[in-house]
């Protein structure tokens, strides 16, 4: 195994629109689904919204200087649709367009890639009001957006990615419900789930017509490292069941082109698929530049001893009689276990199933309960930790054959985590949310030595 990163690797931090910027009445913004789905009672911890979030919005270039000071080749962000194009269609918010620029410009003043997400699950309320991602149409609102987007901000962002992790948009957001816009309705999720892939190969086509040939396009997936408990040929097929609703229902027609038929079956109560038109599939195995790929924990799985319902709402229909287990190790303060050898076996998962297929680590990290000491600091020895084991499964996945070329840590600063609200903190820079300020972990410290010397220390 190698022990230090190719030359040219790529070193980043990642965040998402709606869980850093704020201003959400400014400059003509319109809400989101979030807006919505946080301002419901009940839905988000401790009733938090991102209204204010950590107001990158207006300190965009003070977060610039503090990703300098890291040493960051790349810094991915998320543009918000409802800020750019108000209510989801019709023409582009100049002012909207005008941040991003300004955060884009800033970035390349101080020689850190911009790596933009169309979609990081803060769709225009408006459209979730006609009927939302399990709406056919939603799909080719989306491939408009991504049209006015690439045309404005084409000339100076090169990496682009569609959508991020469409498995949560599609089964958080309506099956299980626990994120916006919070229905809980198996059908529709599956629905979602088809017009999800079908925006992002519009998408793709629209994005691909409006950027210059050096461009490169991407999908940000969040694929299962779900394991079976034993290898019974009952826990085999519970395995089976959940690699095919939460990854293989997204590299199945992305990469391959067709929905699995394994799928297909263990849907079959649920939906008849109808939904899907001739053509589709083809559109959707838009041919890709890279692949982005997000990793916290792995699943495992067997096969339920009791047919007992669960008591809440799944985020896998069709998946009755699976039974989740929490994996061994240690945990984070989400209680996801610490296991960076999901991350190695996806990322050979992918050199295996799409050969010649560039692929990036586009989130990694983890949240602890940090605290400033007596004197500001913040110490995460558990996030070096956590950040090192990974580091390692991306060095050994290279050291295999992986064309990894880059690794983007979730998060760059605490944000707000969706249904945790600001309760839980993944940031390399410490958010003080009474004041804003911003303080460099220890491992933001210990992240900018790794960049400096290319080298797990
Ligand atoms: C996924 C994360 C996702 C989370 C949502 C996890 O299983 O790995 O990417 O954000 O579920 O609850
Ligand atoms: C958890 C994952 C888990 C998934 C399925 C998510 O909320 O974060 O670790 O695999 O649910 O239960
Ligand atoms: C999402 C992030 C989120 C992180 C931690 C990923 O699934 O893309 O928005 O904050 O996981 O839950």
């Amino acid at each position: 195994m190698p022990t230090t990163f190719p030359p040219g690797f790529v070193w980043g931090a990642a965040t998402a629109a709606y869980q850093v910027e704020g201003a959400v009445h400014e400059d003509g913004r319109t809400p989101s689904i979030w807006d919505t789905f946080s301002h419901t009672p009940g839905k988000v911890l401790n009733g938090d919204t991102g209204d204010t979030a950590t107001d990158h919005y207006h300190r965009y270039a003070e977060d610039v200087r503090l990703m300098a000071a890291l040493g960051l080749g790349a810094y991915r962000f998320s543009v918000s649709w409802p800020r750019v194009q108000p209510t989801g269609s019709g023409p582009a918010s100049p002012k909207g367009l005008d941040f991003y620029r300004r955060l884009v410009d800033e970035l390349l003043a101080h020689g850190i890639k911009p790596v933009l997400t169309l979609y990081h699950w803060d769709l225009p309320q408006e459209l979730e009001t006609a009927g939302g991602w399990p709406a056919r149409e939603t799909a080719y609102r989306f491939a408009d957006y991504a049209g006015l987007v690439a045309r404005a901000l084409g000339d100076r962002v090169e990496c682009w990615a569609t959508l991020n992790e469409p498995w949560c948009s599609a089964f958080l957001g309506y099956a299980s419900g626990v994120h916006a816009p919070g229905r809980t309705d198996d059908a529709a999720a599956l629905r979602a789930a088809h017009h999800l892939n079908l925006a992002h190969g519009l998408g793709a086509q629209a994005l691909r017509a409006a950027l210059p040939r050096r461009a490169r396009v991407a999908v940000v997936l969040n694929p299962n490292a779900v394991r079976a408990r034993t290898t019974s040929p009952a826990d085999l097929d519970a395995q089976r069941r959940i690699d095919a609703l939460s990854t293989r229902i997204f590299t199945g027609p992305m990469l391959h082109g067709a929905y699995p038929a394994d799928l297909i079956d263990d849907t079959a109560g649920i939906t008849d698929w109808s939904f899907v038109r001739d053509g589709d599939t083809s559109v959707i195995k838009h041919p890709l530049d890279w692949l982005g790929i997000n990793y916290y924990t792995p699943s495992v799985v067997s096969a339920a001893t009791d047919n007992r319902p669960s008591p809440a709402p799944s985020p896998y229909p069709g998946a009755q009689g699976v039974a989740f287990h929490q994996p061994p190790g240690p945990r984070t303060a989400m209680d996801w276990t610490v296991d960076p050898s999901g991350l190695y076996d996806l990322l050979m998962r992918f050199t295996r199933e799409a050969p010649g297929l560039p692929l990036a680590v586009s989130e990694n990290g983890a949240a602890y309960d940090d605290k400033p000491d007596g004197r500001g600091a913040v110490h995460d020895p558990d996030r070096i930790a956590y950040l090192r084991g990974h580091f390692d499964a991306v060095l050994r996945a290279l050291g295999d054959g992986a064309d990894v070329w880059g690794y983007f840590v979730w998060s760059l600063l605490d944000n707000f985590e969706w249904a945790y609200g600001y309760s839980k903190r993944f940031g390399i820079v410490y958010v003080d949310y009474a004041t804003l300020s911003r303080t460099v972990k220890g491992s933001g410290e210990w992240y900018r030595g790794v960049i400096r010397s290319g080298r797990v220390g």
